[in-house]
């Protein structure tokens, strides 16, 4: 089974639409939709925004469907500048930007305990979907997504989260699902069309270009699938 879980209900819809034979589930929380696409057994959920939710439901994937991949799909803000509204980026790796335990000598987003930075997306699921989108000529850049807490409106936050990671990226969920498909051995992937710049316009750009970002995202979830 592959499981696909992603914040809004806009990140996940329009694919869970597709969706045969589905079946609801409520677990600690939220709703798994279980069901077939292209043949393949699926459960989809809507997690809730931040990392504790989507933690929860990527330890319900590992633990409860037994998934054999993770899919996190959903929008995120453009650090670097090859990345403009509505294009996709693919995590190479994801990393925490809000762990720091730095005071105490640790290098800023290091997990303590298993020593871990960045945690590295699957690398034939990313070659997979870098085909799907050269075929679908969506405009992509491959490199590290940086999660948090926080939804990032602020120049000066956006150069600090970007220069200290090296990150294309930033959003509130992928780098927890990582961890949590990290310690439970699930390759995963991040798959994410830009809907803004994090930057002073972005609570502005969020909420008008959700609605076009979910739909490239949905074209490219979709065949990405199909090809899975
Ligand atoms: N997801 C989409 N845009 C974002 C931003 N600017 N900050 C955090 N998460 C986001």
């Amino acid at each position: 089974m592959i499981g696909i879980i992603g914040a809004l209900e806009e990140e996940v819809n329009l694919i869970k639409n597709e969706l045969t034979d589905k079946k609801d589930l409520f677990i600690s929380g939220s709703i798994y939709t279980v069901g077939k696409l292209f043949n393949k057994e699926v459960v989809i959920t809507k997690c809730g925004v931040g990392k504790v939710f989507s933690a929860i439901a990527a330890e319900v994937m590992a633990l409860k469907f037994n998934v054999e991949c993770i899919i996190n799909t959903g929008v995120a803000g453009a650090l670097s500048e090859n990345l403009s509204v509505n294009d996709l980026a693919i995590a190479s790796s994801v990393v925490q930007h809000d762990m720091d335990t730095s005071p105490l000598g640790d290098p800023k987003g290091l997990i303590s305990g298993i020593n871990v930075i960045n945690f590295d997306a699957d690398e034939n699921l990313i070659k997979k979907l870098e085909k799907v989108a050269k075929e679908l000529n969506v405009n992509y850049e491959k490199g590290v997504i940086a999660t948090g807490d926080q939804f990032i409106s602020d120049k000066a936050k956006k150069e600090e989260i970007k220069n200290s990671f090296n990150a294309i990226a930033c959003e509130m969920e992928g780098g927890a699902i990582g961890h949590v498909a990290f310690v439970n051995r699930i390759p995963f992937i991040v798959i994410r069309t830009i809907s803004d710049n994090a930057n002073g316009d972005a609570k502005v750009d969020f909420p008008k270009f959700l609605t076009l970002a979910t739909r490239t995202l949905y074209r490219l979830t979709k065949r990405f699938l199909e090809l899975y």
